[in-house]
């Protein structure tokens, strides 16, 4: 059984953010958690997590993990940050991984190979990749099989500088990690106790350093905002082909947007330019218009949503749409059949079988009973400048044009509402209200001041 240290305490002062750098989101979760995800795949019998700038923050966004801290006061280097991990191993005879808040796109995979390579006799494995463009990262120094040193940017003279093998920032190391800690110095350019500076002190107690090599991008470390963009592509990247061999159609892939904590199901066809987030789940056959963002939505088989559509926290079953322009709010629950239409929002509102809004209304704590067709422009006013109030609609109803509901008040079923209406008094069953003022006409005023003029 092994133990797993994450170094995530520096600020990452390029990233030019008030947030720490390990909390800066990455399509919904912050960078940290992927590697904390990726150490959990492997079940360590201890995970620690050093944390520093932010640590308060740093261990909130943390708090659902099987994880326990330690804390690095002031940034000398990643070797040091190992160490403040020392008080929580006690008694831990290795071997140890050790790993980055700062790489999210390492696979557990990998940090089995490492563990393996420690079985078959070396003292410590690193992960090893080549880079196309190896800026930023420490060099490898081989002989061999065995690697012999690393050299930090800052420090490489240009003959290293052109090496492209670099180090990936993973480790693998035996019960002697520990004791060799203590002896990194910090006599190089930055003045920090390098952790791959452990590769000499291992080899002078004559034990083996290996490196095993990865995928290129398991390397990409998140420095700047830029690598961050990266490192979200390549994550999209690998959501969207996971989903489209799982029977996803997605037009234009490279413009969707997706989170992996979205569930979608075969036949789901995505327009460009979509936007799932959160817990999205989507049923088969559904479809996703053009520019359209869904947050904690779900949308039962056969719901669909039409283009430039706004979606969180609704609820669409089969055959109910929604869209274009439509925007739904929490709560806002569309049953079978169903239609939402252009520029109408929904919120905390449950509207039964068949119901139809499709064009310019506002629906807020209502109840709307099934097949109650609501005019354009039709308003519940729900808010009486302190609390919120209910509004309730029967079956078969009729809402005519740009009547206001002002809530509390209920529309009894099959009732009609004349256009226009300000309705404050319940309306029974069966009846028709208008409350509006009455036209009147006067014959032949319009002429008349026409010819004085
Ligand atoms: C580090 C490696 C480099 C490797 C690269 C891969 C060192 C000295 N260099 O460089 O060889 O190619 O990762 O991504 O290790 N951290 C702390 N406390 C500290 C300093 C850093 O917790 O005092 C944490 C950071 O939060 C970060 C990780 O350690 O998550 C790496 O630190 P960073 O400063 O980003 O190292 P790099 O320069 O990228
Ligand atoms: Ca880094």
């Amino acid at each position: 059984m092994h133990a797993h240290v994450i170094l995530a305490a520096g600020q990452g002062t390029r990233m030019r953010s008030r947030l720490p750098k390990v909390l800066h989101p990455l399509l919904g979760k912050p960078l940290v958690a992927y590697a904390v995800e990726a150490a959990l795949a492997l079940r360590p019998e201890r995970l620690v997590v050093v944390v520093g700038h932010g640590a308060e923050r740093v261990k909130e966004a943390l708090k659902d993990y099987p994880v326990v801290f330690a804390e690095q006061e002031v940034q000398l280097g990643t070797a040091h940050a190992l160490l403040q991990a020392e008080p929580l191993l006690m008694g831990f005879p290795g071997p140890f991984l050790v790993t980055q808040g700062d790489t999210p796109l390492l696979r557990p995979e990998t940090l089995k190979a490492l563990l393996d390579r420690l079985e078959k006799g070396a003292g410590m494995a690193l992960l090893a990749v080549e880079l196309e463009d190896p800026t930023g990262y420490g060099r490898l120094l081989r002989e061999g099989e065995e690697v012999v040193g690393n050299v930090e940017e800052k420090d490489a003279s240009p003959e290293v500088r052109a090496i492209r093998e670099v180090n990936a920032g993973a480790y693998a190391f035996d019960g002697f990690l520990f004791q060799a800690l203590k002896e990194v110095r910090n006599e190089n350019a930055a003045r920090e106790y390098y952790l791959p500076d452990l590769i000499a002190i291992y080899r002078a107690k004559g034990k083996r350093v290996v490196a095993v090599r990865g995928l290129a991008e398991e390397a990409l470390g998140v420095n700047t905002r830029e690598e961050l963009a990266r490192v979200e592509e390549v994550l999209l990247r690998r959501l969207r082909a996971e989903w489209m061999r799982k029977g996803v159609r997605m037009i234009l892939p490279e413009t969707i947007y997706l989170e992996p904590s979205v569930e979608l199901a075969p036949d789901v066809t995505l327009w460009p330019g979509v936007v799932l987030r959160g817990r999205t789940r989507i049923g088969e056959g559904c479809e996703v218009g053009a520019y359209s963002l869904l947050e904690d939505t779900v949308l039962e088989p056969g719901a669909r949503v039409l283009s430039h559509t706004v979606a969180q926290g609704a609820h669409l079953y089969p055959g109910a749409s929604a869209g274009p322009f439509a925007r739904l709010r929490p709560g806002a629950v569309l049953r079978e059949e169903v239609h939402v239409g252009n520029f109408v929002e929904v919120k905390q509102s449950l509207l039964h079988r068949g119901v139809k809004a499709g064009h310019l209304a506002y629906l807020g704590d209502a109840e709307v009973g099934e097949g109650t067709n609501v005019g354009a422009g039709v308003i519940t006013a729900n808010y009486d400048g302190r609390r919120k109030h209910k509004t309730l609609i029967g079956k078969r109803a009729f809402i005519g044009s740009n009547s206001v509901l002002v809530a509390p008040v209920r529309v009894g079923d099959k009732a009609l509402v004349g256009a226009g209406s300000v309705i404050t008094q319940d309306v029974p069953e069966g009846a028709l209200a208008v409350a509006r003022g009455r036209q009147r006409n006067l014959e032949g005023y319009a002429l008349k001041k026409l010819s004085e003029e």
